[in-house]
């Protein structure tokens, strides 16, 4: 077993074996006391047809009550009205301080249940269950939680670091393909913002061949950075690398380009930015786009760049008129770069970046 301890606000640790499903009800109860404990676990409909019932029985034969909640899989349940009827499931089994939240999902599930267990009687602990690649390397650890709201993505949030993740990489051999591809896509932006070597591996290892090393590796770069910089405002930032211009594009196909997905074009088009203010040179262009094909995600933006310009000047979540750019300049030395929106908007359209 790989274990990454994250010591955050909360101290936790991320345990990542092949096969661990079946049995995180006794790896739970090394940190919840089942005698005490109920175990509230909320996940999607798709993820409790292929393991809930695994994880039901891991948690009663270590001796924890179980109650559950299922609601239906997509982005569109990280929403306020799943989240209301989440603290009624909660109220209704009569779930105290002393209880705690199981996150077992992707990102929507963990996001969701975790601004929960944020918010729920002011806060009670809980712990991820990852199932997607992306969850697995990347929103499981670090406590960010969220809901949308019709305004926009993630605007409705709270740091709520987990209490223990347990990650079984088998259940990724079930993820749809370019669901899987759309945590290469993170992995990808771990390499370039933090090691040539991770990057050297990526382009030419099998990454099922390594997954529990690949997760493990993933997850200590995120805690490196957590660990500075828990609440995001600085170095933490980085992690954002790509994810401007791919959440813009996210918005634009109203998310049936997929985050990963985004934040692949994003990464691309911003190293094409880079190249065109001098901070980077073309050959970390042509790496970043031969790794991503190497892992069948996109390197390309199709639309028009002022529906681009337009989704990125209407992010609620920028700060007045600057924006804030991650630019790689070698892989592994990133810069944060304010810059003046209306100076973004000409750079943006001075080349038709796609
Ligand atoms: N909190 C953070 O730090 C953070 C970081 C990155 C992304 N996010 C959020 O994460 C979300 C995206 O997460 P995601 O990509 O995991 O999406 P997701 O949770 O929607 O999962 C994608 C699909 O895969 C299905 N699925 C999950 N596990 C499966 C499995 N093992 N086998 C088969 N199907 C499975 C789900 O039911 C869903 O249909 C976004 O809402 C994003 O904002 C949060
Ligand atoms: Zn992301």
């Amino acid at each position: 077993m790989k274990t990454v301890t994250v010591n955050a606000s909360v101290r936790y640790d991320v345990l990542i074996e092949k096969g661990c499903l079946s049995r995180c009800g006794e790896m739970t109860a090394e940190i919840f006391d089942p005698k005490k404990s109920t175990a509230a676990i909320i996940t999607d409909d798709t993820v409790a047809g292929l393991y809930l019932d695994t994880v039901v029985d891991s948690f009663q034969k270590a001796g924890f009550s179980v109650c559950c909640f299922v609601f239906p899989n997509g982005e569109d349940s990280k929403s306020h009205d799943v989240l209301l009827q989440v603290y009624d499931f909660l109220i209704e089994n009569h779930v105290t301080r002393t209880d705690f939240i199981v996150a077992l999902g992707g990102g929507v599930v963990g996001d969701l249940a975790g601004f929960a267990a944020a918010t729920y009687l002011r806060g009670i602990r809980f712990m991820q269950i990852p199932t997607t690649f992306l969850a697995a390397i990347d929103s499981s650890v670090g406590g960010k939680t969220a809901v949308n709201i019709p305004a926009g993505k993630n605007l409705i949030g709270a740091f709520h670091q987990p209490s223990l993740v347990v990650c079984d990489p088998c259940t990724f051999s079930t993820l749809k393909p370019e669901t899987f591809a759309d945590g290469c896509a993170e992995m990808i932006k771990y390499a370039m913002i933090w090691s040539e070597d991770f990057l050297r591996l990526l382009e030419t290892c099998d990454i099922n061949e390594q997954i529990e090393e690949i997760v493990a590796y993933c997850v200590d770069i995120k805690r490196q950075i957590v660990e500075q910089d828990e609440r995001d405002c600085g170095i933490r930032m980085i992690l954002n690398y790509g994810h401007t211009l791919g959440h813009a594009i996210e918005k634009i196909t109203n998310h049936t380009v997929t985050h990963g997905h985004g934040v692949a074009i994003g990464m691309v088009l911003i190293t094409k930015l880079a190249i065109l203010m001098g901070r980077c040179e073309q050959p970390l262009l042509n790496r970043l786009c031969a790794v991503l094909k190497r892992y069948h995600l996109p390197t390309a933006y199709d639309g028009k760049v002022s529906d681009l310009i337009d989704s990125c000047l209407h992010d609620k979540k920028r700060a007045g008129s600057i924006i804030r750019l991650i630019f790689v300049s070698n892989v592994g030395k990133t810069d944060i770069v304010p810059m003046d929106t209306d100076d973004f908007t000409k750079l943006l359209s001075e080349d038709t970046p796609c």
